[in-house]
């Protein structure tokens, strides 16, 4: 298969790439700088690098780099400095998002393409009964007014959930939403919800960057697990935090 990954330098993104390759797929890392995948990741013959800023590209050039994919995955998020939270460009996720669907749409594929965002848990599916307390809904509406971020990643998937939806000939997408997200070294018990089972403001769960990799990768390299969550969102714990 040929992965397209965005967002390949940030601490999921590279485990991610990492997975991949290991798993013997062709992957193409959208970067901002090379230098930033690490000596083992760049120099690896089953991945091709594109430099640039992925809101920069072209459509033109956007549709040269999705060409021949087999699946996209996103793990770009804003930056945690005030830059990156408050500067722009403020609908990162969402733009990418549009921008890539876009142009796979435009380049001839003959099967559709896999879509996965990497999003989070404090995001609600609207199309399961998801409810949250009042509590919730007035913090989260606070975060929405301070934080763009936060909108930025719910209009990314609302996107694929609404525009693309659950009939597109060109893209079948997944939203994968981990709750706090940990950098744990290794691969460990991780468990995989349709909804999220505990608050993620009032009891939020734990989710490894590298178990949110591994799952990434399992939802486009394994047809059985791709069946089950196309065109859903599910919700990754780790497996010792995911009882309240
Ligand atoms: N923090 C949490 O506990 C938590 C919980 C659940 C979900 N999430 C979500 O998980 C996602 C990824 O998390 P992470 O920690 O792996 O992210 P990360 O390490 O911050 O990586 C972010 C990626 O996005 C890229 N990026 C940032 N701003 C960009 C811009 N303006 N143009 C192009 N690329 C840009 C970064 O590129 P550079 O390397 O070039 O900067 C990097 O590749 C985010 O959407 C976040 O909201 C976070």
């Amino acid at each position: 298969m040929k992965v397209i990954v965005v967002g390949a330098s940030g601490a999921t993104g590279k485990l991610l790439v990492e997975n991949l390759l290991h798993e013997g797929q062709e992957v193409v890392a959208v970067v901002r700088s090379a230098d930033k995948l690490p000596e083992k990741i760049r120099t690896h013959k089953l991945l091709t690098v594109v430099v640039g800023s992925i809101l920069e590209f072209s459509d033109e050039e956007l549709k040269k780099i999705v060409a021949n994919g087999d699946a996209v995955a996103s793990c770009l998020g804003h930056n945690l400095t005030f830059k990156g939270m408050y500067g722009y460009p403020r609908k990162l996720v969402t733009d990418a998002t549009k921008k890539l669907c876009l142009a796979v749409e435009h380049a001839s594929v003959n099967k559709p393409i896999k879509f996965v965002l990497m999003n989070t848990a404090g995001n609600k599916n609207k199309d399961c009964k998801e409810p949250i307390s009042f509590g919730q809904r007035v913090v989260i509406g606070l975060l929405r007014l301070l934080v763009p971020p936060v909108t930025d990643n719910e209009k990314a998937a609302e996107f694929l959930r609404v525009k693309i939806g659950q009939h597109n000939a060109a893209i079948q997408w997944a939203v994968v939403r981990p709750d706090n997200l940990l950098n744990d070294q290794a691969v460990s018990a991780y468990k995989v919800y349709a909804s999220p089972i505990r608050s993620a403001i009032f009891n939020a769960g734990q989710t490894s960057r590298i178990n949110v990799a591994h799952f990434m990768a399992d939802l486009i390299t394994k047809n059985n697990i791709w069946q089950k969550w196309c065109g859903k969102m599910p919700v990754i714990y780790n497996e010792e935090t995911q009882r309240s």
